[in-house]
């Protein structure tokens, strides 16, 4: 096929590799259950769920017990045959973890999603919605939200423990929650991860710090990211609407 027809192929990454340490004691957080159903288990299904995403690689935390229940858990479960998967070990750091992922992929990919596994109730709808976005032209897109609560900055953290000052008010009109997928050309993000160094929470700032425009597109509430106990509560709550929803 020539370059004009060929169609574009997607994967997803999905970093899996933290503690969750802010979930509380007990096994890596992508590990746990919701409903019976580990959440990686639940971001890779969400993932595997377009039917444009054709490979999904699985950052799995390092130690070799994690790494082989992962491999466990995609095989006893059931997924997608139109999808391949495969399983690399992560990295101290998430930013590490997704590099490793991104070194896994194949040739011939040339349009890549980040999805945490700890956001694993994230609609298909959206997902869809940023592959579109990035086979439309965009180096980089972000599914987004806007917030709720007003945003203040402090000052950095002081040394004397004393209370935090407000430096300023941001314009919450302007301000987006940002969530996962985010969605990218592949070659962009590649070079993102090769040349910025700095510590950073999503794949899409490195891409602006490379000066490649970012867009976004509308977010979905239930793509929120598991990160405390009562965010466990919520997942679960989702997901019996859900079973009650279906049953209509
Ligand atoms: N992640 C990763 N490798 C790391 C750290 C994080 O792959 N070294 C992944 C997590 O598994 C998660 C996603 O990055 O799916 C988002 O990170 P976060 O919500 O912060 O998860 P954790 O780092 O596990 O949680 P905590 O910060 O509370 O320990
Ligand atoms: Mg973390």
């Amino acid at each position: 096929m020539s370059d004009e027809t060929r169609p574009s192929r997607t994967a997803a990454v999905i970093p899996a590799a933290g503690r969750g340490v802010r979930l509380g004691p007990g096994a890596p957080k992508a590990l746990r259950a919701l409903n019976g159903t580990p959440m990686l288990i639940h971001a890779v299904r969400a993932m595997a769920a377009s039917r444009s995403v054709s490979l999904v690689v699985v950052v799995a935390p390092p130690d070799e017990a994690s790494s082989a229940e992962v491999k466990t858990l995609l095989a006893d479960h059931a997924l997608p045959e139109r999808t391949d998967f495969v399983v690399v070990p992560g990295g101290e750091s998430r930013q590490e973890s997704v590099k490793l992922g991104l070194d896994a992929l194949p040739p011939g990919i040339d349009v890549v999603l980040v999805h945490d596994a700890a956001r694993p109730l994230v609609p298909v709808d959206t997902v869809d919605a940023v592959i579109e976005a990035v086979r439309e032209g965009a180096p980089a897109v972000v599914p987004a939200l806007p917030l709720a609560d007003t945003v203040k900055q402090v000052e950095e953290s002081r040394a004397d423990g004393g209370p935090e000052l407000v430096v300023a008010t941001p314009e919450r009109a302007r301000l987006r929650a940002v969530q996962t997928p985010q969605g990218f050309d592949r070659g962009t993000l590649v070079r993102a991860h090769e040349t910025v160094t700095d510590n950073v929470t999503d794949d899409a700032s490195m891409v602006e710090q490379l000066g490649e425009p970012v867009v976004v597109v509308p977010g979905h509430e239930e793509a929120f990211k598991v990160t405390r106990p009562l965010d466990l509560v919520l997942a679960e709550a989702v997901l019996a609407r859900r079973r009650a929803n279906d049953g209509f």
